[in-house]
């Protein structure tokens, strides 16, 4: 294959910012990502709410539960360009609950974007994503959307930052007056103003007005404040503070730039924009069992962090999605999957530009690719063009709910077994069993209600098999190392329970925080883990 100079390598993954947007259903994922996808010119004209809504369900949508509920349980990758830079956005679901999927997802990524809505400030999901950011160690940049709507208090949202979530708040941008008497966003880094006009739901790109200091449109604009000299004084203490933002900080999760706009008024896109792919890294170092592997390595390596099964119902497909860790991916290229040792030529790939869905000729650290697989791939899988090693994986996390697995038909237990191991292999459930070999009296654990019933809805319409869910009152795991006597002597109590994952290693359940205490206290000889010690390698 043509040597890829490592010049242009570096360039590639200088013009490269992955990142994945966490918020709470409602704040405007849906509608920044259309925004941000309108501004890097991947789409020429958004649609209605209503309308683009409908037409997601067709393109990106694939399941029939998804189209019942109309909520989007899987995540996706885009890829878009902006002025120099090529960005990928992937995907976390938007409802209420959310599975390991998600917790992958922020594996792949390089900064988070924190999208609050301006009246609600932070809302339960997207503090539990937040630790999950927090917990990698990801830069965090934070959108303020609706500033158009009433009630948002920018003084107190900050200080709901700082002090909810334990992180350093600077703002970038300041709002001028607020709800009716919005007018627009200071930029507190040049010091000038972006003019705020509403727009009939943002269809067409438009960029900001943007006035200097002095511009006599903006003295007029200042001079409607309820309190002109009030906002003059905020704006002169903040600019201040600008000056002293802490890059490290950011970089390390400590400090959040903060920005604030409307993402259906197409407000403060641009300024948001901007200031992300300056702000944001490029793709970074992965830790591997070899030691760190730059981007800048010119041989190709990657990572599976998403199996995606029976995307299109009427082709039973499914993808393995593959973050790109260094070197240049090209399609038709033979690379070794390092957890079976075997070789691999990737040619049938996907990606998803915009809202097209195109086969992946090339691709740079940072990308995301999909391969087809016909069942080669597990999640953590490690594909590496030249030298074998391993990415550190991303361990599983305890679910906090249970549920005994029933089977309906005693004659489908093959299918059944086929349909459990794909989807847990595509991280939406775990399944534990009361014996190491997995066969006997089967728990499913999952992090949240709504995974339990895509488990059941799935299992009968893409496996055919009917099953049922009885919970059980447990409400954490614990992975357990030590003393393989003391472990085995650990059988279970009404309120303990010794289980097995899906790679045979031992697990106890509990039905409170009193019940593990009380555990651990009494096997001191047995360390109890909230993530599974063996990471996601096989
Ligand atoms: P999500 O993906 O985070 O769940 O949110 P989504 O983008 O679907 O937006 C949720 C609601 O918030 C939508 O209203 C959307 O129009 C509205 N919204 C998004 N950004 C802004 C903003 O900057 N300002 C204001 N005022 N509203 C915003 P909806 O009532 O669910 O839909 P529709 O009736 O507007 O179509």
């Amino acid at each position: 294959m043509e040597q890829t100079s490592q010049t242009h390598l570096s360039a590639e993954i200088r013009r490269r910012r992955t990142f994945a947007i966490i918020s709470h259903p409602d704040a405007g994922k849906t509608t920044l990502t259309e925004k941000l996808l309108l501004y890097g010119g991947a789409i020429h004209l958004a649609g209605s709410i209503k309308a683009r809504k409908a037409a997601r369900y067709a393109t990106s949508d694939w399941m029939e539960i998804e189209r019942q509920r109309g909520i989007s349980v899987t995540s996706s990758a885009l890829a878009f360009d902006y002025h120099d830079h090529t960005l990928n956005i992937l995907d976390t679901p938007g409802h209420k609950d959310f599975s390991e999927d998600t917790f992958r997802t922020l594996e792949a990524v390089d900064s988070v974007v924190m999208l609050l809505d301006g009246a609600k400030g932070i809302e339960p999901q997207t503090l539990k994503l937040f630790e999950v950011a927090r917990m990698r160690g990801l830069p965090i940049v934070t959108f303020i959307n609706k500033v158009d709507r009433e009630g948002v208090d920018p003084f107190a949202l900050l200080s709901e930052i700082e002090r909810t979530l334990d992180i350093r708040a600077i703002p970038f941008g300041w709002p001028i007056g607020s709800g009716t008497g919005f007018r627009g966003v200071w930029d507190l880094t040049r010091d000038t103003a972006h003019l705020y006009e509403a727009v009939d739901h943002g269809g067409a790109r438009a960029s900001d007005r943007i006035c200097a200091s002095s511009d006599p449109e903006l003295t007029a604009v200042l001079g409607s404040l309820p309190d002109r000299e009030a906002f003059e004084e905020e704006i002169a203490l903040l600019s201040h503070a600008g000056d002293s933002f802490d890059r490290k900080g950011f970089l390390e999760g400590r400090v959040t730039p903060v920005f604030f706009g409307s993402a259906l008024n197409n407000f403060g896109i641009e300024l948001f924009l901007d200031s992300f792919v300056d702000l944001a890294p490029s793709p970074r170092a992965y830790q591997s069992d070899k030691g760190a592997i730059p981007p800048e390595t010119p041989s190709f390596s990657g990572f599976v962090f998403k199996i995606q099964a029976n995307m299109d119902p009427q082709h039973r497909d499914r993808f393995a999605f593959i973050r790109v860790c260094s070197g240049r991916f090209v399609r038709e290229m033979t690379v070794t999957n390092a957890t079976t040792g075997k070789p691999l030529r990737l040619s049938k790939t996907i990606q998803f530009l915009g809202q097209k869905r195109e086969r992946v000729e090339e691709a740079w650290p940072g990308d995301i690719i999909g391969l087809h697989d016909p069942g080669l791939f597990r999640i953590g899988d490690t594909l590496c063009e030249k030298g074998l090693f391993h990415f550190e994986g991303i361990p599983s996390f305890s679910p906090e709910l249970f549920a005994r697995l029933i089977l309906e038909d005693p004659l489908k237990r093959k299918h059944l077994k086929k349909g459990l191991d794909q989807l847990a292999e595509e991280g939406a459930i775990q399944v534990f069993a009361q014996d190491p070999h997995g066969e006997r009296d089967m728990i499913v654990g999952a992090v949240g209600a709504l995974q339990l019933e895509v488990l059941k809805f799935r299992l009968e319409h893409e496996y055919n098999v009917k099953t049922r869910l009885d919970p059980v009152g447990y409400d954490r795991a614990r992975w357990m190392t030590g003393d393989k006597n003391r472990i085995d002597a650990l059988s279970g109590t009404l309120d303990t329970l010794r289980v097995y994952d899906r790679e045979g290693e031992p697990v106890a359940l509990f039905r409170n925080e009193w019940a593990l205490r009380y555990v651990v206290e009494k096997y001191p000889e047995v360390s109890f883990h909230g993530t599974s010690p063996r990471g996601f390698k096989n």
